[in-house]
């Protein structure tokens, strides 16, 4: 059995692709199926499967409606997300929202959710309120980190532990989550369950840092996001605060100044590259990688799924999109 992403991820594209839609109100699917068509990574699909196998030693599809789940319920973070960062540009083509209205993007967002729970009980046997316990505290802690992204970018000051808090509760969660459900699916026992959960949640603060990397450092045309909405919207990032540590006073006037955005975009990364603050946010990433694969290393697994769960933990701090 191989543990590649081509394999994971072609099987949640099959499954993706066969989902069934109701007959009445198609507008309500529409951007639905434009959402999911939109070629995402399917990273915590692929880690929920890959758990599950990991574990299990078997091809992990026994966890597929769950890895449906949660690429679902990630999907409707997203419709919802871009409204709310005022984002036009996803996955290379325009938001939800843009194309349809914030109407669309609320409305096939909830489907979405609903979507979610349905696959998540999916043959769940005598594990769905396991599952649905794992997958409903996650939601809700997601939901309280975007309010904490919205609060803080009202803020000025947001401490590096505040930053920390909020992205594990708006990202790293999830990941948590996707290997916990595998781990659910493959009947491994409590212990191992959550030492999949905390490999997934280092994972994810790795993939959420390079993320806000990303949005001032990225190249567009591989990111497929606009460039520099962060700075723009204000949002607290860690390269925000410690270019507020180090630099006050100009950080201070640029955002008092009534400059253009693209202005501000080119002045505040010009502040993160001329302290170093770039590398010094790809450096926590790495050191939060380094911890998942810590992590992982202690969980009973063969080696190739081993080398497989730290290729992704690489991966999550030196991708390019
Ligand atoms: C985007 O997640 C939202 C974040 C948590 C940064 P991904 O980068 O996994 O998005 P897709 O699904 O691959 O487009
Ligand atoms: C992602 O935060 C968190 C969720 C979508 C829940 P971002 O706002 O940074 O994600 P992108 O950059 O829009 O994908
Ligand atoms: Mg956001
Ligand atoms: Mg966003
Ligand atoms: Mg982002």
């Amino acid at each position: 059995m191989d543990f590649t992403i081509d394999r994971f991820s072609s099987e949640i594209e099959t499954v993706l692709q066969a989902l069934d839609y109701p007959a009445t109100a198609p507008g309500l699917y529409e951007p639905v199926k434009y959402t999911l068509a939109s070629g995402g990574k399917r990273l915590r699909p692929v880690l929920t499967i890959a758990a599950c196998a990991a574990l299990a030693h078997t091809d992990g599809t026994e966890a597929i409606h769950q890895a449906l789940a949660v690429e679902l319920f990630h999907n409707f973070t997203l419709l919802h997300d871009d409204v709310m960062d005022n984002a036009d540009v996803r996955r290379g083509r325009p938001t939800v929202h843009h194309r349809w209205g914030v109407n669309a993007a609320i409305l096939s967002g909830d489907a979405m959710v609903s979507m979610a729970i349905e696959q998540l009980a999916t043959d769940a046997g005598a594990e769905l309120a396991d599952l649905l316990k794992c997958f409903n505290t996650t939601a809700m802690e997601v939901y309280q980190g975007q309010q904490l992204d919205m609060e803080f970018e009202e803020r000025k000051y947001v401490s590096v532990d505040e930053y920390l808090h909020m992205i594990g509760l708006k990202t790293s969660v999830l990941l948590g989550c996707a290997c916990r459900l595998g781990a659910i699916r493959a009947k491994a026992d409590e212990h191992t369950a959550q030492a999949m959960y905390d490999y997934g949640f280092a994972l994810g603060m790795a993939f959420q840092l390079r993320d806000d990397w990303l949005d001032t450092f990225g190249d567009p045309a591989v990111f497929g996001k606009e460039i520099g909405g962060d700075i723009v919207n204000g949002k607290k990032t860690w390269l925000l605060i410690k270019a507020r540590e180090v630099d006050e006073m100009r950080i201070q006037a640029l955002y008092a100044d009534s400059c253009m955005p693209q202005e501000l975009i080119e002045k505040v990364s010009e502040i993160y590259r001329r302290h170093g603050l770039d590398e010094g946010c790809r450096r926590l990433a790495e050191d939060y990688a380094a911890r998942a694969k810590a992590i992982i290393a202690t969980v009973d697994i063969d080696k190739r799924a081993c080398d497989f769960f730290c290729s992704l933990a690489d991966h999550a701090c030196t991708r390019q999109h």
